[in-house]
């Protein structure tokens, strides 16, 4: 009923629920992935599929995009020169950017996917927790797109991540090949949690609930982005991102985010170095900041420490 009222009629036979939305991404490569075979990610990407991916045997090819997401004439070419199984996207406050694809690239992905006959995941667990701004349809509402896109969801972000509890919507030939990868899998995602869902589900409003976390979230967001000036080193830039929970830094020339994070955490603070989201060569001066589990005190002095580490 949630995937209906965001625009895709869905009844139960159109999803399979899978053990968090991490599941769904292993159970697709299994499904769809021969050793050898070359499929699409965005650059940077989401580090655990690249490792799903990965272990499939899969050749991993970024698409070059800018700061509103990849570039739909850049993966046209691509699929064009290597035949790819699969567009693997997370177009809605991505990990680990931030950014959000605008509808007309989502448009214009649909329609290379559907000339050139590719399958698009889209992983969208982010996509509720918006604070600003319009919210973007899904990739696979647009023309084209909807038998040959793979929708997954998650309550980890929005209810418990504990739970386990993700989904994948797929055209039903597809459904039915990750139903089998799953019973190999874990037979099945433990009922108790599924059932612990429903009953939140029937008696709270998860609506609400998000509305609340991402009232919260956009303060801490705003906290980051008003500090950030200060902390970094001059020089430095990063993307602002509409919702969701990371805000992508890019250090100057020089700075190896990787190699600094030693000294950094001496100064009892942390960031993810970006280099390891790449699937190309990597910008090894990138960060991604997480804004949502610390509070607004903390945020800032984070932020002071990260100062102090970078020598200023
Ligand atoms: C883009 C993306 N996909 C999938 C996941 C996996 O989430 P889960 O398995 O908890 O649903 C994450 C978690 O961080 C994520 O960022």
């Amino acid at each position: 009923a949630r995937t209906a009222a965001r625009g895709l009629a869905t009844d139960a036979d159109d999803v399979l629920v899978t053990t968090g939305s991490q599941q769904a991404l292993s159970l697709l490569a299994t499904a769809l992935i021969e050793p050898g075979d070359t499929i699409l990610v965005e650059n940077p990407c989401y580090l655990a599929a690249l490792q799903a991916f990965a272990f499939a045997g899969a050749r991993v090819v970024p698409v070059p995009g800018d700061e509103l997401g990849m570039d739909p004439a850049a993966l046209d070419e691509l699929v064009a020169l290597h035949r790819p199984k699969l567009l693997y996207t997370v177009p809605t406050f991505q990990n680990p950017t931030g950014r959000t694809l605008p509808a007309a690239r989502r448009a214009a992905v649909a329609e290379v996917a559907e000339r050139r006959g590719l399958w698009i995941v889209e992983d969208d667990p982010y996509g509720e927790l918006r604070f600003e701004g319009e919210r973007v349809p899904w990739i696979a509402t647009y023309p084209g797109a909807e038998g040959r896109t793979v929708l997954l969801g998650s309550f980890s972000k929005v209810m418990a991540p504990g739970l386990r509890l993700g989904w994948l919507r797929a055209p039903r030939a597809l459904l039915r090949a990750c139903a089998v990868v799953k019973q190999a899998a874990d037979l099945h995602t433990p009922t108790v949690n599924q059932l612990a869902a429903a009953r939140y589900l029937a008696d709270s409003d998860l609506d609400a609930h998000v509305a609340k976390v991402a009232g919260v979230y956009r303060e801490r967001r705003d906290a980051m982005l008003s500090g950030l000036a200060d902390a970094l080193p001059e020089g430095s830039g990063w993307l602002r991102p509409e919702g969701g929970m990371f805000v992508w830094a890019k250090l100057p020339e020089g700075y190896d985010t990787g190699a600094l994070l030693r000294d950094v955490v001496a100064h009892d603070v942390a960031y993810v170095p970006g280099a390891p989201f790449f699937a190309g060569a990597p910008d090894v001066s990138t960060v991604r900041l997480c804004f949502v589990t610390q509070g607004v005190e903390e945020i800032a002095e984070g932020l002071r420490r990260l100062r102090r580490a970078f020598g200023g």
